[in-house]
């Protein structure tokens, strides 16, 4: 998601005039997009821009985006003064106008002698859909009340956005992959589970109309993209916002009919959530190829108690149903999952639990995570009395499981033949990499070099808890 941001991100600022540097010494601005989800986000962001401070004599101008931008928001100023600009992702619409009163902004490099601030803010309630953000400006002199000589510190705000109907729609998107690209279709999310921080940085849910979404699709295969994700927080409360009658789809209709575009031969998408996940996506799965057969499907926790204390909205009877349908599929569906270990009053058999579950579903891939209080939410009240070392165990022993679990349904594997898509070439291993529509890691040698971007037939030969191995098929 924020990989996507940033495509957008730079799409936008390029068709403004700006070029692309790989380093921050090249750059006159630095736009530095963070992400607040788990651990000690905040902490890093600060140090790397105590790295950026070096810089301010040179006249850099520095901003910081995203979900750490939205959280910290004014205080960043306050700890890292070189910084113009904080925007969080829900403001993004508006970096055009935003970064145009940052070009007009005077040197800073003077600036800091003795500081007066000027506060610009972008008001969205005046923004027109398309058009330039109307920016309103405050000044508050506190160089001037302190006597000194003042000198304008431009300090531009996109925090109050949140509450927005608008999505960050750009046709401007600088893809860093040619052949597999994403596209949002929903922003935000309003599921508010205990632990997470998103529904308070990225704001409320608002989906794209499918015919721009479609749209956008269309010019990706006209492009030579094959490989589509969609993205969203949840993208199983996609809401259709077109007003045609008759014209709305359904997030599983949308995702057959990106499927359906010519060109197209994969289509992925992420995140689920159980309390959304709908049949019909396993339907559509069905009925048209080019869906890919994996859904991430994020459990949390294994016992119905945690679940509940997450406000996950469904219970471990419920997220098995789930797996039942994808168990039913036509094709077999990778299924993999995100789980959190420690959450406040996790108990030993609330964590058996998780185990249990690992076992009952055979997950392909889990991604394990030891919880962390997170700025803002309702679990950050909750004692987090599991110590880090209680969380670390309870992790290692989870993940070890997976291992066992993953060793052996990679072992199924050998002797199959998986279509991969062609990522690139390891030279050191003299293999190339690939990825089976499962989502699993092919690599491969060939006789004969396959194209980059190319879908080949590959033969496994041997397997790993996180990878196979095999033979391009000539
Ligand atoms: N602590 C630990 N893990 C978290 N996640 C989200 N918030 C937290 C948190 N506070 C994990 C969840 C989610 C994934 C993206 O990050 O497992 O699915
Ligand atoms: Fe966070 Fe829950 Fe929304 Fe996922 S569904 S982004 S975990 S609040």
């Amino acid at each position: 998601m924020n990989v996507h941001d940033s495509e957008k991100v730079v799409g936008t600022l390029v068709s403004e005039g700006y070029r692309q540097v790989e380093t921050v010494e090249e750059a006159d601005l630095v736009l530095y997009n963070t992400c607040s989800i788990r651990d000690k986000a905040e902490q890093k962001v600060f140090n790397r821009l105590n790295d950026y401070k070096k810089y301010q004599k040179q006249g850099k101008k520095f901003g910081v985006l995203g979900c750490v931008a939205q959280q910290e928001g004014e205080k960043i100023f306050e700890r890292a003064p070189w910084v113009s600009l904080v925007a969080g992702s829900a403001s993004y619409r508006n970096l055009p106008g935003m970064l145009k009163q940052l070009e007009e902004a005077p040197d800073r490099s003077a600036a800091f002698e003795s500081p007066a601030i000027d506060s610009i803010e972008s008001h969205p309630s005046n923004t027109t859909k398309g058009g330039a953000p109307s920016v309103g400006t405050k000044a508050a002199k506190s160089g001037a009340a302190s006597g000194k000589n003042p000198v304008s510190l431009v300090r531009i705000t996109g925090l109050d956005d949140r509450e927005t109907d608008e999505c960050f729609e750009t046709e401007f998107t600088a893809r860093t992959n040619p052949h597999r690209g994403y596209i949002t279709i929903i922003e935000g999310c309003d599921k508010f589970c205990s632990y997470c921080v998103v529904p308070y940085t990225r704001g409320k849910e608002r989906s794209r109309t499918s015919d721009s979404v479609l749209v956008e699709a269309r010019q990706m295969a006209d492009l030579g993209y094959t490989e589509i994700q969609l993205l969203g927080q949840n993208v199983n409360s996609y809401k259709d916002p077109a007003g045609k009658p008759g014209g709305k789809k359904s997030f599983a209709e949308l995702l057959a009919a990106v499927g359906e575009i010519p060109g197209i031969h994969r289509v992925r998408f992420t995140t689920s959530h159980p309390r959304d996940f709908g049949r019909d996506i396993i339907d559509a799965i069905d009925a048209v190829p080019t869906l890919c057969d994996h859904v991430h499907l994020p459990v949390q926790s294994g016992s119905t108690r945690m679940l509940d204390a997450m406000q996950r909205l469904y219970n471990r009877e419920q997220y098995l149903e789930r797996i039942s349908w994808m168990k039913a599929a036509k094709r077999p569906i990778s299924i993999t999952t995100d789980t959190i270990v420690g959450f406040p009053g996790e108990t030993e058999s609330d964590f058996a639990e998780t185990l249990s579950l690992l076992d009952e579903v055979g997950f392909d891939a889990v991604f394990a995570f030891k919880y962390s209080p997170r700025p803002n939410t309702p679990s950050i009240s909750l004692e987090d009395a599991i110590p880090d070392a209680e969380k670390v165990r309870r992790l290692e022993i989870l993940m070890s499981k997976q291992r066992t679990i993953q060793t052996l349904s990679y072992k199924r594997y050998i002797g199959t033949q998986c279509e991969a898509m062609v990522e690139g070439r390891n030279e050191a291993r003299a293999q190339w990499m690939g990825r089976t529509s499962h989502n699993k890691t092919l690599n491969f040698t060939a006789s004969v070099d396959p194209k980059v971007g190319s879908y080949v037939p590959v033969i496994v030969t041997s397997s790993f808890p996180n990878s196979l191995l095999g033979e391009l098929v000539v």
